[in-house]
């Protein structure tokens, strides 16, 4: 079996993923507790947690198949995106392990494994166009037959759930933001207030920093004639202006390329409304769409291990030299 690690942020989670792709264990360990008080997530923190937990998660997993390091084929570990000192708990862990256990070792891109979570439940068809949405990142790609990335579009400025999470918290709504924000929308009207999302050059790129002052200025304009704030309309409002301009670039992608196949993943992806417009989007426009379980798309290392089984395959090993990089690119150039 492959054993998956992820600590680009604030999960520490460990699986165990046969070789044959079959799901063992998937164990996540949040430190929303720890980062609450501050409203976001406190870096150092979060590395000394993930240090705290990897060795009883990863035991615990073992525990659950009555196994061992012994049945372990390869570590998958997240060598980047993310906070550095996180990344390096897990990867400076996993060298460590491969070394004492003579395992090869897998680097695995965190966005490539929000994209790899979804051939966990769906069947594997390539070319797919990728739209990953997730708290540091909104990206369009394209995964090509030989699975290598290929950009389509990116935010310019904050990514989807980083928008969502600092409008959360300015409306002062829990720590993250994306679940309120979706539980509260479900009881308003998202027709309520027209927020405008800019448009770029590239017609596949994201900007939404212009949404996020529109919805502080108008929060404000209401607070200051004294009249309390339509919280439910607000914020219905607010995730349906996010929806469409995922939907809108994402349509735009797929008429651009003609790609048939389209995955929704990263944590963003776990929200209803967008999973049931891209839904829509897939029947108007007759692409097949993948989205995995709202489980899967948020945070995990059953992803992390999917990836890597990808990398096993293809024989990409990473270096005992190769270190943790913050801004790791999903698009390699071999
Ligand atoms: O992929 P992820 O778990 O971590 C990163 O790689 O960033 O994504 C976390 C993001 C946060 O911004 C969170 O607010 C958002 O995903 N999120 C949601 C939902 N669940 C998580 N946003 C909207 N609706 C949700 N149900
Ligand atoms: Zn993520």
């Amino acid at each position: 079996m492959i054993l998956g690690i992820e600590t680009s942020c604030d999960e520490t989670a460990v699986a165990l993923l046969e070789e044959n792709g079959q799901a063992l264990v998937s164990l996540i360990s949040s430190q929303v507790d720890l980062h609450t008080p501050y409203g976001g997530v406190v870096p150092e923190l979060a590395s000394r947690r993930h240090l705290e937990m990897l060795v009883p998660l990863i035991e615990e997993a073992f525990g659950r198949v009555d196994s061992g390091w012994i049945e372990v084929k390869a570590i998958a570990v997240t060598q980047g995106p993310g906070l550095v000192g996180a990344l390096l708990v897990g990867l400076e862990f996993a060298k460590a392990v491969a070394i004492a256990y003579r395992l090869p070792l897998l680097g695995v891109n965190h966005l490539a494994g929000h994209v790899y979570a979804t051939f966990l439940e769906f069947p594997q068809k390539l070319p797919a166009i990728a739209l990953i949405v997730s708290g540091g990142h909104t990206e369009l790609v394209l995964l090509d037959e030989l699975e290598r990335f290929h950009p389509l579009g990116t935010t310019r400025d904050d990514a989807a759930g980083e928008t969502l999470d600092k409008i959360a918290r300015f409306l002062g709504l829990p720590y993250p933001g994306g679940p309120e924000i979706q539980r509260l929308a479900a009881q308003g009207n998202p027709a309520f207030h027209r927020f405008p999302v800019g448009e770029l050059d590239n017609p596949l790129d994201f900007s939404f920093s212009g949404l996020k002052t529109s919805v502080l200025t108008f929060a404000e304009a209401w607070r200051k004639e004294g009249r309390s704030l339509p919280l439910a309309n607000l914020v219905a409002s607010f995730q349906e202006a996010i929806v469409q301009a995922l939907i809108r670039k994402t349509e735009r992608a797929i008429d651009q390329t003609g790609i048939r196949q389209l995955i929704v993943c990263g944590g963003v992806a776990a929200n209803h409304r967008l999973r049931q417009r891209m839904q829509e989007l897939a029947d108007r426009r007759n692409v097949t769409l993948q989205v995995p379980s709202p489980g899967l798309c948020t945070d995990n290392a059953l992803m992390i291990a999917r990836a890597g089984l990808a990398n096993l395959q293809k024989g990409r090993f990473l270096s005992l030299r190769e270190d943790a990089d913050p801004n790791l690119s999903l698009f390699r150039l071999d």
